[in-house]
């Protein structure tokens, strides 16, 4: 850095210590260093809200919030705004996406036992975000006004009328009129675009920070502040910056190619991004044949079908994700990764993980009789894994855990492949010199200097 730069530097420093706020949290920062391709999915998903947040923006100065423009407002942005499909399709598929990245974050603590103690606020701070970000997708879906947007809503909405003696009330109070209407239009855009965002912001910076506190868990589930060297660092641990760095960089560009593909070639994934009757405008006097909500909501979804009454459906809905939040305090094993976990668990899990699944598919189909009957089977099993969990948990016969970590780190240089040649070359760029003078460098080499 030029004299001039350094200067500046070191003013800003006096008065607000940015760099030595991100030497603490990246350079000083060990994490375990057997993270596997499960650890990239928490910057991935930060990568997306920033995406969600970045497009949201520009979306908002061309829609229009009320029941008679809304529907060609966005018809509007789609044709007439520069770029506007560009932004709408990276909105729509980045909340699709957004939820792959979250479900597939939320199983990795699943299988490593993140949420146990000591991460157990981290958790309960994740689950608060997943509940308002299932809000946030909920109310961003009615937006659009088309027939699935409207009668979508119409339907989550009627099912507080299950509730005893207040649920009619609450149900207006919700839709500020007797049907979804204009209000509820106006009331949902206020939300969708201030309210909640704030709040998972607010919640995101709490979820880091009490990350940073306790420190990441692992494939082998070991505390690695336990095990540390002379001057204090974690023997298992490798800085952040620039060992993870690095590699959620190569990740994300990994991620954005699949993104970009999807947003170029199937932004409407046949039906289960965009569903094919929110093409036409809402329409109150028309319900449309099959209502169903969007694929990440199928699961939850199917639980409630899958309840002959109403209002015991709408309770199993509600306790189905009550009981993620209980998780900590469900599971009593004292090993955290699955790996050194009992086959009972193992078994358990994998019962789990299909059955949710399995509620996924059924929530898009049709109800028939055969369907209902899986979809009740599934249920069951869904809610005897965490049942059955304090149970099981406790009477486990684990294997022993090692001590520390164990893969050892293959130095980059002996790795083979391209990928390995990228981030070494990567690191090296990043340790030995200013990224200034890197790109003052090619710069010079592109202009024919050097
Ligand atoms: C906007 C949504 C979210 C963002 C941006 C986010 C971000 C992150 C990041 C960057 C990490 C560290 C890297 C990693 O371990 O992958 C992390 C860790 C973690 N997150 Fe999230 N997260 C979100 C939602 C959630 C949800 C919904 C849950 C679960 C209910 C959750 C549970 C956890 C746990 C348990 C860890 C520690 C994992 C470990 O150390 O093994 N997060 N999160």
């Amino acid at each position: 850095m030029n004299r001039r730069g350094d200067a500046f530097r070191e003013w800003l420093e006096e008065r607000l210590p940015v760099g030595q706020f991100l030497e603490d949290q990246l350079l000083k920062y060990y994490a375990p260093k057997n993270f596997n391709f499960l650890y990239f999915f928490g910057s991935l998903a930060l990568l997306v809200l920033v995406n969600q947040i970045a497009t949201g923006i520009i979306l908002a100065m061309h829609y229009k919030p009320d029941a008679k423009q809304a529907f060609d407002s966005v018809e509007y942005i789609m044709r007439d705004v520069d770029w506007g499909w560009l932004i709408r399709y990276l909105h729509s598929t980045g909340a699709s996406l957004f939820f792959v990245v979250i479900y597939m974050h939320m199983f990795r603590g699943l299988f490593y036992g993140s949420f146990k103690k000591p991460r157990e606020l981290l958790w309960l701070f994740g689950m608060v975000i997943f509940v308002l970000l299932m809000g946030e997708a909920f109310m961003g879906y009615l937006l659009p006004w088309g027939q699935m947007s409207y009668w979508g809503a119409q339907v989550i909405i009627s099912l507080f009328g299950a509730i005893p003696v207040v649920g009619e009330d609450l149900a207006t109070w919700i839709r500020g009129d007797y049907v979804i209407a204009d209000a509820t239009l106006n009331r949902f855009f206020s939300l969708h675009v201030i309210a909640i965002p704030l709040a998972i912001l607010g919640l995101v910076v709490l979820h880091l920070a009490a990350l940073r506190t306790v420190g990441s868990n692992n494939p082998d589930g070991i505390e690695i502040k336990k095990n540390r060297d002379l001057v204090g660092i974690p023997k298992d641990g490798i800085p952040f910056h620039p060992y993870y760095t690095v590699k959620d960089l190569y990740v994300a560009g990994l991620f954005m190619t699949i993104f970009a593909w999807i947003v170029f070639y199937s932004p409407e994934m046949g039906g289960l991004f965009l569903e094919h009757p929110n093409f036409d405008p809402a329409d109150p006097m028309k319900t449309p044949e099959h209502i169903q909500p969007v694929w990440y909501f199928t699961p939850f979804y199917s639980i409630l079908r899958a309840i002959p009454s109403k209002l015991g459906g709408v309770v199993a809905m509600g306790a189905s994700i009550v009981v993620l939040f209980l998780l900590p305090w469900l599971d009593r094993c004292p090993v955290k990764s699955i790996r050194y976990r009992s086959p009972l668990f193992k078994i358990a899990l994998t019962a789990f993980v299909i059955s949710f699944l399995g509620l996924g598919v059924l929530g898009t189909k049709p109800v028939t009789e055969l369907y209902t009957m899986m979809a009740r089977g599934f249920s069951v099993i869904y809610f005897a894994f965490f049942l059955l969990m304090p149970i099981f948990s406790s009477v486990e016969i684990t294997q022993p855990v090692p001590t520390r970590v164990t893969e050892s780190v293959i130095p980059l240089s002996q790795r083979k492949g391209f990928q390995w040649r990228l981030i070494e070359e990567g690191i090296r760029a990043l340790q030995h010199a200013p990224l200034r003078y890197q790109l003052n460098n090619l710069l010079a080499r592109l202009r024919g200097k050097n």
